[in-house]
């Protein structure tokens, strides 16, 4: 019997639960209420308790499970994983798991028969595969009546504790959406609910199967208390740990539920209940929301913009991309240029790719599109469809071919799209074409300011609008700004109307300038001062965060209004978040590159060529297209001419975080082929004297 207070699994006829001592109480399956486990009759209903009822759940066998995990992958992810599981293997890593368990199985066994309540999971299993596919997490395990899934492995992933909250909103919502339309087939089914636990720390990762199944070595606890907050959740809840909490902060709104003594763990735990997703969709949201850091540098850029602003109001319209890797302050300085615009006659759009939107078609383009109608979150289908027909009345464009497009893009129930009998291409066309006319009528009245966010996560189709509105903006009172990062390979380079700002890093004056206001205080201990320098080289975001960390682990003490250390401390770690940005940057890179990389950072932040080839023992030429990669991703870069050439690693934090993720044993074994490596170089050296 499961115990209601730690999820320990009791042996029958135990009273208490050998785990953690809870009092475990026997339920009557007719009436319900609470009977000893001895007597032959419910005392209150009279139901014969001697006739044993069916076996809850039957396990199923383990190529059952497989098949049924394969069965709903995506296209792709298979092979994806499976190419790079050799790198995988034995990193440790950050990740998020989330356990899913299902409430009320035994009553719909009981009353339905195995057989029907079989095929009823069936369908439940088949919702919680595609949620957590959604947010582009694995399911590594079937239980009895549930999942375990994990977010940022086998493939590190970028906001994996978001993802995973926003999996199981979403697979409570479409769990009570299931519920109701089985209820109206038969009445007396219960609600089915589900209740989930997360909880994000480091793992090592063990092999990876086959089958995507990851086994991990050495967890730590990071498995086991997310299943405990399983445990602790109430049906048709979440429940999440603190780490989760803190890197998700802002994004959602929670309910603290206080400390809760967890099985295994010394100290108490502090738990919390996830509401619902807040306003705020990104980290930037979140830190306007709490209150940014004032504004410094930037000066030039931000005149870049207004005078772009200033040519596409005059009817020469305009693009401009920022482009930065993240942290850099791409939105910030988007914020800024509308602050600086605020007073100004224009309609200024904003449109947003999300880590997790890349799979949604038209994703930033719909964000626009809702913004120029006025449409907020919350509005019901009748007065989307009334916001949309005043604003296409304004701008003086036919209802008739713009309106079912637009309702459909909102997912506004009897659009009218099905009564147009059209291929999906003309479809395509005609919500390309209706989108342009929005932008270019619109500009009639007034500038338009468009501003599309960080592209390299957008869908292929919005890519495509983008592209196609681009084409005819030279005469429009239109801006269209673009961010991304610079992996993203965008299309429109060429055009004569699109300039380009990159961000570079921040001076050190200018991020000393931002340490200054983070701490309050002018003066500052010269050692804290070349701490911070060194750990956070220039990228704001690891400014906040490296000092919102030495913060929260009190290692800044303020004496006499001068900041100094607390304590002289060797090794600092690094924050999770920026720990998360680089690595995330890390892995994305190709095949054998990454090794590469691990290889040259167990050597020092600078490494020869010569002798990154003895200990890789790779091919002359696949060894020089790796390192090309990675001088092309600007991770490391090149000094001297070849082969008498030498790698350094463009930031020494990257170089502590790949050094960092790489285990212990496998950090021995490349130092050991180092050690030789440099030995038989000097051996030769000596032979050939
Ligand atoms: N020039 C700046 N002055 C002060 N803070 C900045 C500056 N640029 C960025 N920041 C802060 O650094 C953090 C990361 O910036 P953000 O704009 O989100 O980066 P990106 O969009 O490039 O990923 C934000 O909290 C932002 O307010
Ligand atoms: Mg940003």
């Amino acid at each position: 019997m499961k115990c209601p207070q730690c999820a320990f699994d009791n042996k029958p006829g135990k009273k208490f639960c050998i785990e953690c001592g809870t009092k475990l109480t026997l339920k009557c399956p007719e009436c319900g209420s609470e009977i000893e486990g001895t007597e032959k009759f419910c005392g209150e209903c009279g139901h014969d308790l001697t006739t044993p009822s069916e076996p809850i759940v039957k396990e199923l066998s383990f190529d059952e499970k497989l098949d049924k995990i394969q069965r709903y992958l995506p296209k792709g992810l298979t092979e994806k994983i499976l190419s790079q599981r050799d790198r995988i293997e034995g990193e440790r890593k950050q990740v998020t798991v989330m356990f899913c368990d299902m409430e009320g199985f035994t009553p719909l066994s009981e009353l339905l028969g195995i057989e029907e309540a079989y095929s009823i999971m069936d369908q439940v299993y088949e919702i919680l595969i595609h949620k957590v596919h959604d947010y582009d997490g694995t399911v590594n395990e079937m239980t009895g009546d549930g999942i375990m899934a994990l977010f940022g492995a086998p493939i590190a992933l970028e906001d994996a504790p978001q993802r995973a909250i926003r999996s199981s909103l979403a697979i409570h919502r479409e769990m009570t959406k299931f519920s109701d339309k089985l209820k109206q087939e038969r009445k007396d089914i219960l609600p089915i609910k589900m209740r989930i636990g997360i909880h994000t720390g480091p793992v090592v990762v063990g092999t990876v199967g086959n089958d995507l199944r990851v086994e991990f070595k050495a967890v730590g606890d990071t498995v086991n208390l997310a299943s405990r907050m399983e445990g602790l959740a109430d049906p048709e809840t979440t429940y999440i740990a603190e780490d989760t909490f803190k890197l998700t902060e802002g994004l959602f709104r929670f309910e603290a539920l206080g400390e809760k003594d967890v099985k295994g763990k010394k100290d108490p735990i502090k738990v919390y209940r996830v509401i619902a997703p807040s306003t705020s969709r990104t980290r930037f949201d979140v830190s306007a929301e709490r209150g940014l850091t004032p504004f410094v540098g930037r000066v030039r850029e931000l005149e870049f913009l207004l005078d772009g602003f200033e040519r596409a109001k005059g009817g020469r319209g305009q693009a401009i991309s920022i482009v930065s890797e993240a942290g850099i302050g791409k939105s910030r300085l988007l914020y800024e240029f509308r602050k600086a615009v605020a007073s100004a006659d224009v309609m200024f759009l904003e449109g947003r790719c999300l880590s997790y939107s890349s799979g949604v078609a038209y994703h930033p383009v719909i964000d626009i599109l809702k913004a120029n109608f006025d449409i907020r979150q919350g509005d019901g289908d009748s007065e989307i469809r009334e916001k949309v027909k005043r604003g296409l009345k304004i701008i003086g464009l036919d209802e008739a071919s713009s309106l079912p497009y637009l309702l459909e893009l909102f997912s506004v129930k009897d659009s009218g799209i099905d009564k147009i009998p059209m291929s999906p291409e003309a479809k395509k066309d005609r919500n390309m074409e209706v989108f342009k006319l929005i932008t270019l009528k619109g500009s009639e009245i007034r500038p338009v300011i468009a501003a599309y966010e960080d592209l390299h996560w957008s869908d292929k189709s919005s890519e495509e609008v983008l592209k196609y509105v681009l084409e005819d903006i030279p005469g429009a009172r239109v801006l269209m700004i673009f961010t991304y990062r610079p992996e993203f390979v965008h299309t429109w380079g060429g055009k004569s109307y699109h300039n380009q700002i990159n961000l570079n890093r921040l001076s050190n004056r200018e991020s000393l300038s931002m340490v200054t206001d983070l701490l309050n205080t002018e003066s500052i201990d010269i050692d804290l001062e070349e701490l911070i320098l060194e750990k956070t080289e220039g990228v704001p975001f690891f400014v906040e965060e490296f000092i919102r960390s030495l913060n929260d682990l009190k290692l800044i003490e303020k004496k006499n209004n001068k900041c100094r250390l607390a304590k002289d401390i060797q090794d600092v770690t690094i924050p999770s978040t920026i720990h998360d940005v680089i690595m995330a940057r890390v892995d994305s890179l190709p095949e054998g590159a990454k090794e590469v990389l691990q290889t040259g950072s167990t050597i020092e932040r600078e490494f020869t060529y010569d002798l990154i080839k003895r200990v890789k023992e790779l091919p002359e030429q696949e060894l020089l297209s790796h390192l090309s990669v990675l001088k092309d991703s600007e991770l490391l870069y090149e000094r001297g001419i070849y082969p008498e050439t030498a790698y350094i690693f463009k930031h020494a934090l990257t170089r502590d975080v790949v050094y960092e993720s790489i285990l212990t044993r496998k950090k021995k074994n490349i130092h050991v082929k180092i050690g030789n490596a440099i030995e038989g170089r000097v051996e030769n050296w000596r032979g050939a004297k």
